[in-house]
């Protein structure tokens, strides 16, 4: 039999694995809420200007809700036949109010309503996804204030650089956060741009109120050109851009609590709950959560990567092409979510490790910039100064000492300038207390940063 929704023109019906082969179904019936919004929506602005009646209206409200309840109920039968979400919907509308169901599509195509749809849907995950963001920062910030004091190892080129406070280290976390945070947000403003009214290109022939729609749907605005709504995508490629961006940054932060959490390490505990075993070595407690986001991160940057490709080449207007959007977009709001949602479910449970953080910090020559820097305040030129301390470092190398550790006696062999207060500035607490300005490592400074932080979250 030929396809009820467009049939008329065609002598034959379609091949059975052509049939499976367009259809969509399996994976937009996720936007069925959407969907039907919308359609309540379009026939809601079609009374008002006089397309239906209202008691037309009314009876395809009705309908809809109806149908909607089916689907939560998961009493629904999909139908791979009638190709998508909304084909079967409206089909499903037809049989159950009637002739009156088949004009709810006057006046749209499904081009402009599968756009719509589809920003409608986003437009929700944004903003559960910042949500999501906004409880890791909480989470983040909490522990900077927490261990404010704590004083780890700082890295460059992962060999010890110079003292940090782990407060300062998971406060960078944060920032990368926030920038994330707002990338969404702005790009929330290109996602809610209403299609509908494009109609399959060039608009339609209907007396349409786009304004009064969009303002039903929550829409800022409308798309202002047709032939750009019903193809636009790149809303959808920002997304994953900025998705792909919180993935980077997570896969990092990943990165570094892998590192921390083995025994070479041995800077944080995390949470069991949070790890799994092995089922051959019983001493095993593997960081899953953080493995697991680091390795979805190629997933979400795969989809970016797919989206741009699936755009590029593509000529105006809408082309089946676009179908090809969905599953990239949709895994992509539920990796997110997922991760962000592990992140900031960890996040509170992450047990520091203070003392062996402490010691890594001692060794490796963390203080050496600190000694060059007392030098320079003598009044050695910094080059000369950088020179001294490299051969003290050399000699504390050879001696197995860190420069904290040698006499003064030591270390007046490589300058004459080096007195008493020197140690001052050797201690772990000296270094970090020392860099102590805006954005610096210094308890002091990341108290205060975490109380800004937290007032910026809180807006
Ligand atoms: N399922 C289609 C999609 O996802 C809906 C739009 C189809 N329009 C069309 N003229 N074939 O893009």
């Amino acid at each position: 039999t030929q396809n009820s929704q467009w049939g008329g023109r065609f002598s034959e019906a379609t091949d059975a694995f052509v049939q499976e082969f367009t259809a969509s179904v399996d994976f937009d019936q996720i936007m069925a809420d959407q969907d039907i919004n919308g359609s309540i929506a379009h026939a809601t602005m079609l009374a008002h200007v006089g397309v239906l009646t209202a008691a037309e209206k009314d009876t395809i409200i009705d309908g809809l809700e109806a149908i909607r309840e089916e689907i939560h109920n998961g009493e629904f039968e999909w139908s791979v036949a009638l190709e998508d979400v909304h084909m079967n919907i409206e089909a499903r509308l037809t049989q159950r109010i009637g002739i009156t169901g088949k004009k709810l599509h006057t006046g749209r195509s499904r081009n402009d309503q599968v756009a719509t749809d589809i920003r409608l849907y986003l437009r929700d995950a944004v903003d559960h996804i910042l949500s999501e963001i906004k409880r890791l920062q909480s989470g983040l910030i909490d522990l900077a204030e927490r261990e404010a004091d704590t004083i780890m190892p700082g890295f460059t080129h992962l060999q010890t650089a110079q003292p940090v406070t782990f407060g300062h280290h998971m406060l960078a976390w944060n920032e990368m956060l926030f920038r994330d945070y707002e990338r969404l947000q702005d790009c929330r403003k290109r996602i809610n741009r209403m299609p509908l009214g494009s109609a399959a290109l060039a608009g339609t022939t209907y007396p349409i109120d786009r304004a009064m729609t969009a303002q039903l749907l929550g829409f800022d605005g409308i798309c202002e050109n047709s032939l750009d709504g019903v193809s636009d995508r790149d809303f959808a490629i920002e997304f994953c851009a900025a998705s792909s961006l919180i993935m980077t940054h997570l896969s990092r932060f990943s990165e570094e609590l892998v590192l921390w959490a083995s025994a070479q390490f041995n800077f944080v505990d995390l949470p069991d709950r949070f790890c799994t075993g092995s089922s051959i070595m019983p001493q095993k407690k593997n960081p899953d959560v953080p493995e697991l986001v680091r390795g979805k991160t190629g997933r979400v940057t795969g989809h970016l990567i797919s989206l741009l490709t699936l755009m590029k080449s593509q000529c105006l207007a809408y082309n089946k092409d676009n179908q090809e959007d969905k599953e990239p977009l949709f895994d992509t709001v539920q990796t997110i979510s997922n991760c962000l949602r592990a992140y900031a479910d960890m996040m509170p449970a992450i047990e520091v490790k203070k003392d062996n953080m402490r010691d890594a910090a001692r060794r490796g020559f963390s203080t050496a910039t600190d000694l060059a820097d007392y030098l320079v305040k003598k009044g050695v030129p910094f080059r000369d100064s950088h020179e001294i301390v490299g051969k003290a470092v050399a000699y504390g190398v050879a001696q197995v000492k860190d420069l904290s550790e040698m006499s003064l006696q030591e270390l007046r062999q490589f300058s004459d300038m080096i007195s008493e207060d020197v140690f001052d500035v050797l201690t772990l607490e000296g270094s970090v207390n020392a860099r102590n300005h805006l954005g610096g490592t210094a308890p002091s400074q990341v108290r205060a940063a975490a109380g800004r932080a937290r007032t910026k979250l809180q807006s």
